[in-house]
């Protein structure tokens, strides 16, 4: 007469276990961090599914009771003991997690909080808390004497015989376990950005495994699995399903970028009329440490980013260079015998720039069509320019079929703007968007352009790169009033000692000569010294693998620059302040000219998206308007490849 609740509650469980579990975390993933859900809600959420785990079963066998006791009038819940165990396993380990593990981590935080992301927290706590409610109901079991209920044995075939072998609440934990461990495991090593999503990892696997078993079972018991799905098997082909779905939309994300290059090659067809034959690129950069020391001589030590200006290009038959640049109207038309005209240009002078001193040099300029993407946010100081007039230079050589030197190229780019656009800048931004290289770092001698490679290996932690967005003003005009004042401070030292530049006096050979400096003179004079004495400590501890170090090096260059240089202001004080309070941060400092752009800070890798969030609240606080952070990673300085 009544339906057969132990069945609907089976399947309830299945459904709360799949369905609830998965899509709810995808759901707190993609919504509650996006709106900013607070840690104890997120902490809440996760309580609320891993409950919910258990919740379907508890429910449907106190239904089986409620309908047992209708039909016969005695009242037995026999499922409470069960059930009761997995949940309270489960309660248990949620307790641990919040409230002891943290005790035991190095930096005393909750594994929640190394973790914000719930989706990723909850790929490690899912199977712990899981594997916890294995063990529980095991325990509640053997508490009730119920062991043969809970200690049921996963069957083996032995000699052809079904032998009950294995006790499968147990090996069922030390499996859940076992995944929970191996996720942690690639949630910290791998950083946010370069990894695939790990809970639907554990969909999958876990489902997977839940098939086998019940298959197991179904076997022994005579059942077909195909013809039969038990609420259990369905558990897991649900899991299954859920943990693909997460992956299929995880892709669809991922390939949003391919797609941006379809979208340029139609952008460029419709301006031009053609399609284009190939795409350069030259990067963006940033700069571990060594800041305004370049045009003094100095170090300096940046590399090169995945922020990049890539052109889409043909040639053409004739003199004319166009150029399209993306998000603006209109085509630019450049004249190859009239290069020297187009200094006031808004938009396009800096590519009739590199032109110019490329063809001053002897390499003939070709027609062309030239469609620009650059990735680089402009007025950010990651080097938009230099990215544009090393990607340009690039484009030209290699249409014109000349051979080319990057360093030369670097040099070329570095003369154009000085000369054309008229920015007094040094060599570093243009010779690391040339000659950056994957995952390392460019040790730059600027006087003599000798170079190394340093492997940029952080270990445990990376670098965020967060633009401060403070509206850009007057920063050429600054920048190149810096340059004079330590210009002055050169004069000043030659008098009683004969050297090439600032950086080549040692700290102790400045202390000694700085009486013949003072005020701003020489503060800046100061910076310079102990910045180039700093990028060789910041080296020396990168090699050693001393991050702590290198991060205090950050610090302290920060500081140089706001007192000594005072090329900073409020916004780049702010945020790197900001980082530098944060647990997962070892250091922080603005990079390139200053006066606004961006800032690096070295942080825990598992903990970058906590780290975001919270400074990137609290600037928002301070300033008034947001900062913006970029997912960022060392990449080649140029490259060059065919399309057709
Ligand atoms: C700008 C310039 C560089 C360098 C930095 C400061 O990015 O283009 O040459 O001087 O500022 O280190």
């Amino acid at each position: 007469m009544f339906p057969d609740f132990q069945v609907i509650g089976m399947n309830l469980y299945s459904i709360c276990m799949a369905l609830g579990l998965t899509f709810a975390l995808l759901f707190v993933d993609r919504v509650g961090v996006k709106r900013g859900f607070s840690l104890a809600l997120q902490r809440g959420l996760l309580v609320a599914v891993v409950a919910a785990m258990g919740c379907g079963l508890f429910f449907a066998t106190l239904f089986q009771a409620f309908y047992n006791w209708l039909e016969t009038g005695v009242f037995v819940w026999q499922g409470m003991t069960f059930y009761g165990g997995f949940v309270g396993g489960a309660a248990v380990f949620l307790l641990l997690w919040f409230f002891v593990l943290g005790r035991f981590c190095k930096d005393k935080k909750e594994p929640i909080k190394q973790f914000p992301v719930i989706a990723d927290a909850a790929a490690v706590a899912v199977p712990m808390a899981h594997g916890f409610g294995r063990l529980g109901c095991l325990f509640a079991g053997c508490c009730h004497g119920r062991i043969a209920d809970v200690w049921y044995a996963l069957p083996m075939r032995i000699d052809g015989e079904w032998v009950k072998a294995v006790p499968v609440q147990l090996f069922e934990a030390i499996f859940l376990f076992a995944l929970g461990a191996a996720l942690w495991v690639l949630l910290v090593k791998i950083p946010q950005g370069k990894r695939f999503p790990l809970l639907p990892v554990y969909a999958v696997v876990y489902g997977v495994w839940r098939f086998c078993i019940e298959y197991a079972r179904a076997d022994e018991r005579g059942e077909t699995v195909v013809a039969f799905l038990t609420p259990s098997q369905l558990t897991a082909v649900v899991l299954v399903a859920a943990g693909a779905v997460y992956f299929i939309i995880w892709y669809l994300r991922k390939r949003r970028t391919i797609m941006g290059r379809t979208e340029a090659v139609q952008a460029f067809e419709q301006g031009f009329g053609a399609k284009p034959t190939h795409l350069f690129s030259a990067a963006g950069r940033i700069n571990v440490i060594g800041e305004h020391v370049d045009y003094c001589g100095g170090q300096v030590f940046p590399a090169a980013l995945n922020l990049r200006c890539n052109i889409y290009a043909k040639k053409t038959e004739g003199n004319t260079v166009r150029i399209l640049l993306k998000g603006i109207e209109g085509i630019i038309e450049l004249d190859v015998n009239r290069l020297n005209d187009y200094r006031d240009l808004k938009y396009g002078n800096y590519q009739a720039g590199v032109a110019y001193h490329l063809q001053k040099e002897g390499t003939p300029i070709v027609g062309c069509d030239l469609y620009y993407d650059c990735t680089v946010p402009f007025g950010s100081g990651l080097s938009s320019s230099a990215a544009i007039e090393v990607a340009t230079a690039v484009a030209f050589c290699e249409l014109a079929g000349v051979a080319y030197d990057k360093v030369h190229l670097a040099v070329i780019s570095q003369r154009a703007e000085n000369e054309y656009a008229g920015v007094n800048c040094g060599i570093m931004d243009q010779f690391a968007s040339a000659m950056g290289k994957k995952d390392h770092a460019v040790l730059l001698n600027c006087s003599t352009l000798a170079y190394e490679y340093v492997p940029l290996e952080l270990g445990e932690y990376c670098l965020v790169v967060a633009n401060c967005n403070k509206p850009h003003n007057l920063v050429e005009s600054k920048y190149n009033v810096r340059r004079q004042e330590v210009e002055t401070a050169l004069r000043e030292i030659r008098k009683v000692k004969e050297v090439d530049c600032l950086a080549a006096l040692s700290v102790e050979e400045f202390n000694e000569l700085k009486y013949l400096l003072s005020g701003v003179v020489e503060k800046r004079a100061e910076h310079v010294v102990y910045e180039c004495d700093r990028v060789k400590k910041a080296v020396v501890a990168l090699r050693a693998g001393d991050i702590e170090e290198l991060g205090r090096l950050l610090n302290e260059s920060h500081y140089s620059l706001r007192d000594l240089y005072e090329v900073t202001g409020k916004e780049l004080d702010t945020l790197s302040e900001l980082a530098r309070r944060e647990w997962a941060c070892l250091g922080s400092r603005m990079i390139g000219a200053g006066f606004g752009g961006c800032t690096i800070s070295i942080v825990k890798k598992s903990a970058v998206d906590g780290f975001i969030k919270r400074v990137g609240d609290a600037y928002y606080t301070t300033i008034g308007y947001r900062a913006s952070f970029y997912q960022t990673s060392i990449e080649d300085g140029i490259t060059v490849e065919t399309l057709v």
